[in-house]
């Protein structure tokens, strides 16, 4: 059985009292994995993260890390095994990495001067080890803050959007590192963004949430078969029989559900309106259309930059 680093079950969260910011969230990342937490803005991603650190009290819900209950008392442990880096790293201008790193490594137990090199080794520092921090580019500044997180050692690593801002040399960067980190190192990678080609090229699972809600999470190479899929859209009508014949003279595959509804594929929402126009002039009554999976929909909101 796959391991599991972190399980959310029945998670929910709300910043208010008026509206559901998470809602019974289910998320599984698999041991080993790059699991890219895809949702447009707003949609919870960071709400979510800090649920799974403990920087927000979930209300209700489980969250299990490294196969144990996330709890008070468990919480150190496995903080101690996670590094995260959320919204932007805090980073001392006027020190260089490697002092920067010192500070870092302040807050840690028994991170050594010889890890601190690795980490820089690792996030391809090296060369400006010594440069001030205000004289980094927003990419190697991103880089350093992930050394920062790698400090530990860690088994997880969190990486809340973070080629956020970056140019597309800097993105390549970072999705080069967290690669490597992957193969070279076993890291688990929970990586949040807004983009889906970002997380076709960097993950192997995927998750994507709108509205506080899981709507699909699968491997990579499932969501890239199941963007091709049709849309299954439910259409009430007044008279059943006549609505199949139509259907059927339209070539459409249909399925009834109930006396009332009909259940269609369709490759796009313009096919939607064939369909309607097609039973109105048979005089059919066209009470409800509902569509019923709608990642494509989705997908779209997740492609534009
Ligand atoms: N501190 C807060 N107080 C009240 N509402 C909040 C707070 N932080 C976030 N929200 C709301 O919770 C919802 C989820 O926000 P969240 O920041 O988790 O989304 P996100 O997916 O990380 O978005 P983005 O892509 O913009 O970073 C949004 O509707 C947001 O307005
Ligand atoms: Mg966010």
């Amino acid at each position: 059985m796959n391991q599991l680093i972190v399980k959310t079950k029945n998670l929910n969260f709300s910043y208010t009292k008026t509206r559901k910011d998470i809602e019974d969230l289910g998320l599984e990342v698999p041991k080993g994995s790059i699991y890219g937490f895809l949702g447009p803005n707003g949609s919870g991603k960071s709400t979510t993260i800090r649920l799974i650190l403990g920087l927000l009290k979930k209300q209700s819900g489980n969250v299990s890390l490294f196969n144990k209950e996330h709890t008070a008392k468990t919480r150190l442990e496995n903080l101690d095994k996670i590094g995260a880096l959320i919204e932007n790293p805090s980073l001392y201008g006027h020190l260089n990495a490697v002092e920067n790193l010192k500070i870092a490594a302040n807050y840690r137990n028994g991170i050594s001067l010889e890890r601190i090199n690795e980490v820089l080794e690792i996030v391809k520092l090296t060369h400006a080890k010594k440069k001030k921090v205000k004289a980094y580019s927003l990419g190697m500044k991103q880089r350093l803050g992930l050394a920062v997180s790698l400090l530990s050692n860690p088994e997880l690593v969190i990486l809340d959007e973070p080629t956020n801002g970056l140019d597309p040399k800097g993105i390549i960067e970072m999705r080069t590192l967290i690669k490597e980190l992957n193969e070279q190192y076993g890291t688990t990678i929970f990586i949040s963004s807004h983009l889906l080609s970002e997380i076709e090229k960097t993950c192997t699972h995927v998750g994507i949430i709108r509205d506080g809600k899981m709507l699909y999470q699968d491997t990579v190479k499932a969501l890239k078969q199941s963007k091709g899929k049709k849309m299954m859209v439910d259409l009430e009508v007044d008279k059943f029989i006549d609505a199949m014949t139509v259907l059927e003279e339209l070539n459409k595959e249909n399925t009834s559900l109930t006396d009332e509804f009909i259940q269609i594929e369709v490759e796009s929402k313009t096919e939607i309106t064939t369909v309607i126009d097609a039973l109105r002039a048979k005089n059919i009554a066209v009470y409800q259309v509902s569509i019923k999976n709608n990642l494509e929909e989705l997908f779209l909101s997740l492609t534009e930059n």
